[in-house]
C-alpha cells in the first residue's frame, strides 16, 4: 500500500484521540462524561426553517445538481440580510457564495490562493481549519500569537517587515473561537490598512455574529471604508441558526478572491443541495428574535459556568461573545494536556487543552457553552468536589 501524503501528518492533533480514549475508559467505568469539548450546537432551528425544507425536499426539480456559485435567490437572500445586518451593500452576483459550511471555503481558500512555500499569517491559538487550509496547499504558516497581553488580538506591527511582505493570505476570526475575545472596528481599520500595504488577501471569520452576549453586537470587517479592496468574511448557518448539520454558509467580500475560490470549489463540488439554500434563504428573511433568544440561552450558560468556576477560586472572564470559555489554568497547573487530562479523570468533564489551538493556547482549556443550565451546574460542582484541596 502506498504511503499517504507527508502533508496528512501535519494535519490534526493526538490530544484529541487521547482524550476521546480517556473518556471512553470513563464511561466503561460507569462514569458519565459532561462533554464540553465540541462546539456544536444544541439547539434546535426555527419551525420556518424545518418547514422550508421539507417542503422543497418533496419537490422532484431539486434533484438536479445545483450551481457552485449557488440560486440566485440564496444570493439576494444573503445581500438583503447583510446590509440589514452590517449596513454592507453587496453585489449578489460576485460578492456571495455559498459554502458547504464556512469550514468548505475556508479549508479550501489555501488552493486558491497559496503556492507552495508561500506564506500565510494565522491566528495562534486557532481555529483549526486555517492551519490546515495552508498546509493542504503546501502554504507556510507564520503564527500570530494571540495573548491576553494584546486583548487576543494579533500584533500586526510586530510582524517582521519582510514576512508582512512576502505573505499572501492572513486568516482574523473574531468573536474569535478558541480564545472567545471580541475585536474594535479600530483593529478591523488597522487590519485592512495592514492587508492593503502587504497585497495580502485578508481573510475574516465571522462564525459567531450573532452569538453575543449584553447587548453587544459584533461588527463585520466589511464595515472599514475600502476593505472590499482586499477582503472576504464567511458566515456560517450553524451557529447563528443551529443549522450545522446542513453544511451551510456563505463567503461575501472582494469579487476576484470570490472568483478564485469559486474556481477551486467548482473544481472539487457542484454547490450546496438546493433545498438547504432554500432552508437558508428561510433562516435568513424569515423573523429573527428567536436567534436573539438562542443567544439569551448560551449568556444564562455562560454566567452559570463562569460564575461557577470563579465561585471555586479559578478565575474565569465572562465573554462578551462566541460559545466558549477560554480558561486560564487553575491551580498552578502548566501544561494544558495535563490540566484537561486531570479533569476529565477526576471530575469527568471533558474540555479541550488549549494547546489543540497552537503554542500560544497552552496556558488554557476551552469549554463549550453546550449542554443545559443542570448540566453545567453539575459540571461546576464536580470540578469543586475533585479539586477541593486546591479551594481555601
Ligand atoms: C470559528 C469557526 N469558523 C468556522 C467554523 C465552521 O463552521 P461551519 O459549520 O459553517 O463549517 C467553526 C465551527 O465550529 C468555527 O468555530
Amino acid at each position: 500500500m502506498a504511503k499517504t501524503a507527508e502533508r496528512l501528518q501535519q494535519l490534526g492533533s493526538g490530544i484529541f484521540s487521547e482524550l476521546d480514549e480517556l473518556r471512553k475508559q470513563k464511561e466503561q467505568e460507569g462514569i458519565k462524561t459532561i462533554n464540553l469539548s465540541i462546539g456544536s450546537p444544541d439547539l434546535a432551528p426555527a419551525d420556518h426553517i424545518k418547514k422550508a425544507l421539507q417542503a422543497e425536499v418533496d419537490s422532484s426539480e431539486n434533484y438536479g445538481y445545483p450551481l457552485t456559485n449557488g440560486m440566485p435567490e440564496f444570493r439576494e437572500a444573503v445581500a438583503e440580510w447583510y446590509e440589514k445586518r452590517f449596513q454592507v451593500p453587496l453585489n449578489p452576483k460576485t460578492e456571495v457564495l455559498p459554502v458547504m459550511g464556512s469550514q468548505d471555503g475556508l479549508g479550501h481558500l489555501g488552493l486558491a490562493y497559496l503556492n507552495p512555500g508561500d506564506i500565510a499569517l494565522v491566528p495562534d491559538p486557532g481555529y483549526p481549519v486555517y492551519t490546515a487550509s495552508v498546509l493542504l496547499a503546501n502554504g507556510v504558516k507564520y503564527p500570530l500569537p494571540l495573548t491576553a497581553d494584546n486583548k487576543f488580538l494579533p500584533d500586526l506591527k510586530a510582524i517582521p517587515k519582510e514576512i508582512a511582505q512576502k505573505a499572501k493570505l492572513m486568516f482574523l476570526n473574531y468573536p474569535n473561537n478558541p480564545v472567545a475575545a471580541v475585536a474594535d472596528m479600530e483593529f478591523f481599520a488597522e487590519a485592512v490598512a495592514f492587508a492593503k500595504e502587504n497585497h495580502i488577501v485578508l481573510c475574516h471569520d465571522l462564525a459567531y455574529s450573532e452569538l453575543a452576549y449584553d447587548g453587544y453586537r459584533p461588527p463585520s470587517i466589511l464595515e472599514v471604508p475600502g476593505a472590499k479592496d482586499v477582503a472576504i468574511e464567511f458566515h456560517s448557518f450553524s451557529k447563528t441558526f443551529c443549522m450545522a448539520g446542513c453544511r451551510l454558509g456563505f463567503v461575501v467580500g472582494n469579487q476576484e478572491i470570490i472568483a478564485g475560490l469559486t474556481i477551486v470549489k467548482s473544481n472539487i463540488d457542484f454547490g450546496v443541495y438546493k433545498p438547504i439554500q432554500k432552508a437558508g434563504i428561510a433562516a435568513l428573511t424569515g423573523p429573527d428574535d428567536w436567534v436573539r433568544e438562542n443567544a439569551a440561552i448560551y449568556q444564562h450558560r455562560r454566567d452559570i459556568l463562569v460564575d461557577g468556576l470563579n465561585s471555586l477560586g479559578w478565575q474565569v472572564e465572562k465573554p462578551k461573545a462566541s460559545m466558549f470559555v477560554w480558561a486560564p489554568l487553575p491551580w498552578g497547573y502548566q501544561s494544558s494536556r495535563e490540566f484537561a487530562l486531570d479533569l476529565l479523570d477526576k471530575a469527568g468533564v471533558v474540555v479541550v487543552p488549549g494547546i489543540a489551538f497552537g503554542e500560544q493556547g497552552d496556558g488554557y482549556v476551552r469549554m463549550a457553552l453546550v449542554g443545559e443550565d443542570r448540566l453545567l451546574e453539575e459540571a461546576v460542582e464536580r470540578i469543586g468536589k475533585a479539586f477541593a484541596s486546591y479551594i481555601s
